[in-house]
């Protein structure tokens, strides 16, 4: 039987998640019924693992089914450059839903090919044209004829585009500047601007970057993507196996609920062990015996990643690990309390707090309060220490 739990993949079963799309939906369903651009975007944040991209993909899914949006697609990767990227998603999308011929919307019609690039391809035709020069007038507009091309041909009822923006964090500075001016330009142009939405997802530093790159973070909705509580986690666990006619026992279910704490990356990875454990070619149910087996697996398979985030620390990197695990365990921990326990002042710690940050060891969703990303990985740096 086909293992149906997908540590690596989006979810079966989209657990727990209805006040984070029904949040996207009030910044949608207006996009579509007044056919105006969106008031403000929503950004979702949180660690790596924790489930932004899946409920991207389902608000994507969900805004082409119910309010006739044409989505499209984005995600950013450190040392790229996004806004071409950005281009030829949107060309893509606009050719595969059929709103324009292959080949018919060029970035030049909209101007983006700006002065010597433009020219330089002109002079000299054999030559591949360099990176195209984005702008934010140049992405504005591209943003605003793609909407509008969307809007038009968008079927029996209307649309407009949504562009969705997948790892918002590893776009560099520049181009996140340019991109968030250009919506800020047409969220402002609510008489003039076609139908369009923005909806992102990042790492929680992606707060930081916006608000210092644009005005545009006022109207920003930033919704903090947190792990599952009991009642989703079971209903992950429980609707993922019933899909293929197996249950799971209360037994099973409680050590699964308690060794992930919720943190769906490990509800599927645990879900998937326990699965695999339990021979269910002969029975149709998961008992606490094969969880107990799953747990197992996966657990090394855990503290081969902690291992690895140990070893790869500097000597100060550990001193605040293990100094975060005597103190809060997985919660949260006052930076305050952090630097007394170390002995040293708040200023002098924050530079190994933002290495372990960037390395995504650490995380500070509230200001001021830092804590481990991984569940369990403090019991771990404490049985090392
Ligand atoms: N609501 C959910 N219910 C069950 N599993 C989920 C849920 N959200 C995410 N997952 C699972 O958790 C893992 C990480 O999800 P993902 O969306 O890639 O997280 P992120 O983008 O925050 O790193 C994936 O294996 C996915 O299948
Ligand atoms: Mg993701």
């Amino acid at each position: 039987m086909r293992n149906p739990f997908t540590p690596r993949s989006l979810p079966l079963i989209l657990a727990g998640r209805d006040a984070d799309l029904s949040l996207i939906d009030q910044v949608l369903t207006p996009v579509a019924v007044t056919r105006q651009p969106a008031e403000g975007a929503v950004v979702l944040h949180g660690v790596r693992g924790i489930g932004k991209t899946s409920i991207l993909r389902a608000a994507a899914t969900r805004a082409a089914s119910e309010q006739g949006l044409t989505a499209v697609w984005t995600s950013a990767a450190k040392g790229q450059s996004y806004l071409p990227a950005l281009a030829t998603s949107i060309r893509r999308t606009l050719e595969s839903s059929g709103i324009v011929a292959p080949g018919t919307w060029s970035l030049d019609e909209i101007g983006v090919n700006l002065g010597p690039v433009k020219a330089t391809a002109r002079r000299n035709r054999q030559k591949p044209v360099p990176h195209p020069e984005f702008n934010v007038g140049a992405v504005e507009e591209m943003l605003r004829s793609a909407s509008t091309l969307c809007a038009e041909h968008g079927g029996a009822r209307g649309g407009g585009m949504l562009l969705l923006m997948d790892e918002m964090q590893a776009a560099s500075r520049a181009d996140l500047a340019i991109l968030l001016n250009a919506l800020q330009n047409i969220s402002h142009d609510q008489q003039g601007a076609p139908p369009f939405a923005f909806v992102a997802a990042g790492l929680p530093s992606v707060r930081g970057a916006i608000t210092s790159a644009a005005t545009f973070g006022e109207r920003t909705a930033f919704r903090s993507i947190k792990s599952l509580d009991q009642d989703a986690t079971r209903l992950a666990l429980v609707e993922t196996a019933r899909e293929s006619g197996v249950s799971l026992s209360n037994e099973a279910i409680d050590l699964l609920w308690s060794t992930t704490q919720g943190y769906p990356f490990f509800v599927q990875l645990y879900g998937f062990h326990t699965w695999a454990a339990a021979s269910l070619s002969k029975k149709k149910i998961i008992t606490l015996a094969d969880a107990q087996r799953g747990v197992a697996t996966a657990q090394n398979d855990v503290n081969e990643l902690f291992a690895a985030r140990l070893s790869a620390a500097a000597k100060a990197e550990r001193a605040m690990m293990t100094a975060i695990a005597q103190l809060g365990g997985d919660e949260p921990v006052k930076r305050l309390d952090l630097a007394d326990a170390l002995g040293k002042s708040t200023q002098s710690i924050s530079s190994v707090r933002s290495q372990l940050i960037d390395k995504a060891v650490l995380t500070e969703e509230e200001r001021g309060y830092i804590q481990f990303t991984l569940p369990g990985f403090a019991q771990y740096v404490l049985e090392q220490a």
